[in-house]
């Protein structure tokens, strides 16, 4: 009910003008999203880095409605892959792309020859790209993009949603050589039509994806801070023999950092997701439908504004 309300919430320009505006939020964000700059980017990536931990970065924005405003997010990712090779940063630090924001909510095309040059630039760079999934109405769509840069770039990966009903044959697929899949439960309002709805059905999803995955010849990456299914990826790991090269763990920042850290010290290779940019309202909103506690910190710093 609380999810439903708040994953609403994220698409009302009404409430997003009042949580933008509102002195609190400052703090709340800086929990969840590295800074709005390259620079704040880069930083953040050299301490986690420095723990030991790989990285992959989000650009920020989802609602990209021009080809002007595709092509900037295309050569902002161009920048970042530029500096973080400089910055000897790669291959610890890849890159994570929406193809909405690259334009494929008007302009397929589009989002794939922006989506091909990021591509290009992590290749240059020596690193990967990963292409995150949306509403299922872009899964279709995403999954063929994948396939066309999968030709050219081959170590591009995409995310898998357990909470679709859909997921378990498309991880039959992409369990292949080379192949890199990101499995998460996912985060959209989804209909029943399409999608799991109670969070027991989207467990066992999850568990059911992994076995696939795990069991597969691909690369994956189990993305979730849940422990139990954490648990579960040990237990695979250690079943399957994958050793820590084989597969990783990966979570939010600002999300369980000392899970993230215990992992490590077990030798598990963990990339943590930052995101950065000023676009950050629906991600910020997403995190905080996933889990009462994170609404409960917002409130507490509504409460204790200065
Ligand atoms: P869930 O939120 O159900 O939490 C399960 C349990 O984990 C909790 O009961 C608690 O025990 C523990 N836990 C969770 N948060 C905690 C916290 N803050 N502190 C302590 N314990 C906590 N989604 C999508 O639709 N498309 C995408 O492309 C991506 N990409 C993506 C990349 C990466 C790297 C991650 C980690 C996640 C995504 N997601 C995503 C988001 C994903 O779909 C999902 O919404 C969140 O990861 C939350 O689900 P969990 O699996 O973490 O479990």
């Amino acid at each position: 009910m609380l999810r439903s309300v708040i994953l609403a919430a994220s698409r009302s320009s009404r409430v997003e003008r009042l949580v933008a505006t509102a002195p609190f939020t400052r703090d709340v964000v800086r929990r969840f999203v590295a800074g709005a700059k390259t620079d704040d980017a880069l930083r953040a990536t050299r301490e986690l880095v420095d723990d030991g931990l790989s990285v992959t970065l989000d650009n920020l924005g989802e609602d990209t409605v021009t080809g002007e405003q595709a092509n900037a997010t295309r050569d902002e990712y161009l920048t970042l892959l530029r500096m973080l090779a400089e910055a000897k940063l790669t291959p610890a630090a890849e890159v994570s792309v929406k193809l909405s924001a690259l334009g494929q909510a008007f302009d397929e095309q589009l989002a794939y020859d922006n989506a091909r040059a990021i591509c290009a630039a992590a290749e240059a760079a020596g690193t990967t790209v990963t292409l995150d999934m949306e509403d299922h109405t872009t899964t279709d769509s995403t999954l063929d993009i994948l396939t066309k840069l999968r030709k050219d770039h081959p170590s591009t990966g995409a995310v898998l949603q357990a909470y679709l009903r859909r997921t378990e044959a498309d991880c039959r697929d992409l369990a292949s050589a080379g192949s890199r899949v990101r499995l998460c439960k996912g985060a959209y309002r989804e209909p029943e039509s399409v999608a799991y709805q109670s969070a027991r059905e989207v467990d066992k999803s999850y568990v059911r994806c992994l076995n696939i995955l795990m069991s597969g010849d691909g690369y994956p990456m189990l993305a979730t801070h849940d422990p139990r299914l954490i648990a579960i990826g040990e237990d695979r790991a250690r079943w399957f023999d994958r050793d820590p090269a084989h597969f990783e763990f990966q979570m939010l920042y600002g999300i369980r950092p000392e899970e993230q850290a215990r992992l490590v010290g077990e030798g598990y290779t963990v990339r943590t997701y930052v995101p950065y940019g000023d676009d950050w309202y629906g991600y910020l909103m997403r995190r905080l439908a996933e889990r009462p506690a994170n609404v409960a910190f917002f409130a507490r710093a509504l409460t204790s504004r200065r």
